[in-house]
């Protein structure tokens, strides 16, 4: 198990796939792009899956999200998600994409074993769209989420940042639009992970703000206890359609965090915010056995601190943004 000294237990594994994306968000990175890794540093499909293996089959991680960067640009996806559904104990899989060639591969990635997908999507309006991602895609992202929801992929959630500015007063039109579709929203507060360093606590739209602005059309009606899940959710006009917030900033859920990171270059992350990673890709890469590479992941996890830190006004960004890290 992946314990550690607050009493938590970590059983859903992020793993990024890739630090690449075929976006630019401007509150994810610059323009020209990151300077990405090199592909040696990336571990191989055979290493994830063997780091897979031991957090699934030692580890009781139950929940595989992969993620980047964009994972739909890594090469092997399909075959490392039909080699992780393999895996016994069968862990559940799921994918965060921005939706973007999704249409081409939905079918394939259901028949190999993804149980789910959550699309990244800001905005119902193709303009904003490309404003916010500097890319005009958003056509290509609405295709990936029908294929996605025709493929059998359920639920199908879409992930949205609100910026002041650009897509601040689209809640209610982007939850209309969801809700038409099937699709679960669950709007995400910017936090303090964009590689240019520009977020301001100031310039958030927060939890608040969004709640304040979506009951201008609907009435929200708290869910259950939201567990160890990040969204605190809301059914929608008396459901069933429920609609989630993931508060990070404003209301964080540290207490209950049950995730487990790994980055493209193999280290294990405690959290997003965590300023230090472990290395398990050397130590693979050295000859280490499946136990030993255990060991190095639970007394990683056993370090994990009690919060993100950034309720601290000392709270120092990571050196890593969103992308590189895997979000
Ligand atoms: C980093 S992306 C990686 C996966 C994939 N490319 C995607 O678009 O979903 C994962 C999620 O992080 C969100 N994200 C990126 N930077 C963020 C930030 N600074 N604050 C909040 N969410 C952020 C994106 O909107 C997306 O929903």
């Amino acid at each position: 198990m992946l314990l550690d000294t607050y009493g938590r237990t970590a059983t859903d594994l992020r793993v990024s796939l890739t630090d690449r994306c075929n976006l630019r968000c401007t509150y994810c990175m610059p323009e020209e792009g990151l300077s990405w890794l090199a592909k040696p540093e990336l571990l191989t499909d055979d290493e994830i899956v063997r780091l897979v293996d031991i957090a699934v089959t030692r580890l009781g991680v139950t929940e595989v999200r992969f993620t980047g960067g964009e994972p739909l640009l890594r090469p092997g996806l399909v075959s490392i998600v039909e080699r992780c559904a393999g895996l016994r104990p069968r862990p559940r899989l799921s994918l965060t994409t921005n939706g973007i060639g999704l249409e081409r591969t939905a079918v394939a990635l259901r028949a190999a074993g993804l149980d789910r997908v959550n699309v990244s999507l800001d905005t119902t309006d193709p303009e904003v769209f490309a404003r916010i991602t500097r890319r005009r895609r958003h056509g290509d992202v609405l295709r990936g989420l029908a294929a996605a929801k025709a493929a059998g992929l359920d639920p199908v959630k879409v992930n949205s940042v609100l910026m002041p500015g650009l897509n601040e007063t689209e809640a209610p039109d982007l939850l209309a639009w969801a809700v038409e579709h099937g699709y679960e929203l669950r709007f995400i507060e910017q936090m303090p992970l964009d590689a240019q360093h520009g977020w301001r606590r100031s310039d958030m739209v927060t939890a608040g703000d969004i709640l304040e602005s979506l009951r201008t059309r609907f009435t929200l009606t708290p869910e259950e206890e939201r567990g160890s899940a990040p969204a605190e959710r809301w059914l929608v006009d008396g459901g069933p359609h429920r609609v989630g917030v993931i508060a990070s900033v404003t209301r964080p859920f540290c207490r209950t965090c049950d995730r487990t990171r790994l980055t493209a270059d193999g280290q294990v992350r405690t959290c997003l915010f965590a300023r230090e990673e472990s290395d398990l890709r050397g130590a693979l890469r050295s000859g280490a056995d499946d136990a030993e590479l255990a060991e190095r992941w639970r007394t990683a996890m056993w370090g994990k601190k009690a919060g993100s830190g950034l309720d601290d006004p000392s709270f120092v960004q990571p050196q890593r943004p969103m992308s590189a890290i895997g979000g």
